[in-house]
């Protein structure tokens, strides 16, 4: 399993116990969590969002509270080779800006070569995600999830397990980077540590808000004209009873399992949208059918629970146009395919081969998707709503970009 807590070399902070991670309530957050300083960061500077109306303010955990600079450390190391134990890729090999940082393959290839077995997700809002990852229950927050990757075993992704002194010195003697960790962690006697790596990269990655699509500036400007009649007509189509959209990719996040401040009982959940129903009993199942393809069964993974087989989280649906190929496998290409040949029969059929069934009939299908009927119109209606969930300005904003300057942003951001 990947992103799991069982795996070798992966510090204990990951091993949060399931009941104790799924069952926890959000402690009362800060009013306004990025905002507070803290005792060892008073050399810092406060870190700032710009955030519309409609969009709530992040919780940012106590223990890695945002400053400037540990945001700037995070950046670099967002985007250095270095990151890696060979040295051929970082975070940002799986995550380009360009594409809403994704990488625009089905599944993508580490930079040691390994292919990782889910899609790379879209770094689109995660700070909002109660839960990281397409299925990881375990995996609460920016931090931890980052300390996963460095640490990965099962797949490769930057390989640091027996490898932590030999990279931290890299930074430890490179020119620039003393004075970039001082000044993101003031005060310690040695700032070259893992878990400050960890938590400078997340920093980053928590900066990554994208809130000012066309559909955005619908909503908060109450300029109406910022989305074209056929966005506003997929809008409705979106949110209407018949496509039931809505109930798993919903309000300002088009997401479930959301947190931010003021969030009072912590929401987590995964769902089976009717991708496989694989005949022949599972390991473990009680019913002869719904089996997902082995190492992608999602939360069943963690919980051998039966009922949790093929659950996934409903990931944010923002930059969507921008991160194809889709799901947590990649296994449809384009968002006319989700929309027609899967959502619409009320799950996906594939008639042959090893992974043959009809997600439709499968025992483990949510309850909300029974299938539409759906006109060209309608599909492109659909799509121009999605159109206008890609917004610009996260695309092409230079504070997210390549501070090494070699990774190209979007055509249209020239
Ligand atoms: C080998 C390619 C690869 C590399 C390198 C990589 N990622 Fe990812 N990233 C993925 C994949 C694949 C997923 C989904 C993993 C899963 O669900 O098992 C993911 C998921 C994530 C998520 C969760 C997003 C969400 O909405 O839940 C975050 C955050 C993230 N990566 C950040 C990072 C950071 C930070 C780094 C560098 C420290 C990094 N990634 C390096 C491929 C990669
Ligand atoms: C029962 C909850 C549920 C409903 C209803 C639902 N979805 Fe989803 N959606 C999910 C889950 C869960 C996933 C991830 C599944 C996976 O990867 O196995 C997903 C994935 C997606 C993705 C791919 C996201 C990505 O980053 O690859 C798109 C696009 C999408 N849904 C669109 C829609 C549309 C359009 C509708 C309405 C027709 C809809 N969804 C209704 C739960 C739902």
């Amino acid at each position: 399993m990947i992103g799991s807590f069982t795996k070798k070399g992966l510090p204990a902070l990951l091993a949060v116990p399931l009941t104790a991670a799924l069952g926890s309530l959000l402690a009362g957050c800060d009013d306004n969590g990025a905002l507070m300083s803290s005792e060892d960061s008073s050399a810092s500077s406060k870190y700032e969002f710009k955030l519309p109306a409609h969009f709530p303010e992040p919780s940012i955990p106590d223990d890695n509270l945002l400053s400037v600079e540990k945001v700037k450390l995070g950046r670099q190391l967002f985007y250095d080779r270095r990151m890696s134990i060979n040295e051929e890729g970082s975070c940002a090999t799986c995550h380009e800006q360009r594409k809403a940082f994704t990488d625009g393959k089905k599944l993508p290839t580490g930079p040691t070569g390994d292919v990782h077995i889910r899609n790379a997700m879209s770094l689109t809002n995660t700070i909002y995600n109660s839960r990281q990852n397409w299925a990881n229950p375990t995996l609460a927050d920016l931090h931890q999830q980052a300390v996963s990757v460095m640490f990965n075993e099962d797949v490769l992704e930057l390989g640091w397990a027996d490898n932590e002194a030999l990279i931290l010195d890299r930074f430890r003697f490179a020119p620039d980077y003393p004075g970039l960790f001082s000044e993101a962690y003031p005060g310690t006697d040695d700032p070259f540590t893992v878990d400050n790596v960890a938590m400078a990269v997340s920093s980053f990655v928590t900066t990554l808000i994208s809130s000012d699509s066309d559909f955005d500036r619908a909503q908060s400007d109450g300029n109406e004209g910022a989305m074209s009649d056929a966005a506003r007509r997929g809008k409705e189509l979106f949110n209407s009873e018949r496509l039931e959209c809505f109930h798993c990719h919903g309000a300002f996040n088009f997401a479930q399992s959301v947190q931010h401040t003021g969030t009072v009982l912590e929401t987590i959940e995964f769902k089976n949208n009717g991708l496989y129903n694989i005949e022949g009993p599972g390991p473990g199942l009680p019913l002869p059918t719904g089996n997902y393809p082995t190492g992608n069964q999602g939360l069943y993974e963690f919980t051998n629970e039966p009922f949790d087989m093929g659950k996934f989280r409903a990931p944010t649906l923002r930059n969507i146009a921008l991160t194809a190929p889709y799901m947590h496998d990649g296994s449809m290409a384009t968002l006319r395919e989700v929309i027609v040949d899967h959502y619409a029969k009320g799950g996906r059929l594939i008639p042959d081969g090893p992974f043959a069934g009809n997600g439709a009939d499968s025992p483990y299908v949510d309850t909300l998707l029974f299938g539409f009927q759906v006109t060209d119109q309608e599909v492109d209606d659909l799509l121009a709503f999605f159109d206008s969930l890609t917004d610009w300005s996260f695309v092409c904003n230079t504070e997210y970009s390549d501070p090494f300057g070699t990774i190209p942003m979007h055509e249209r951001c020239n």
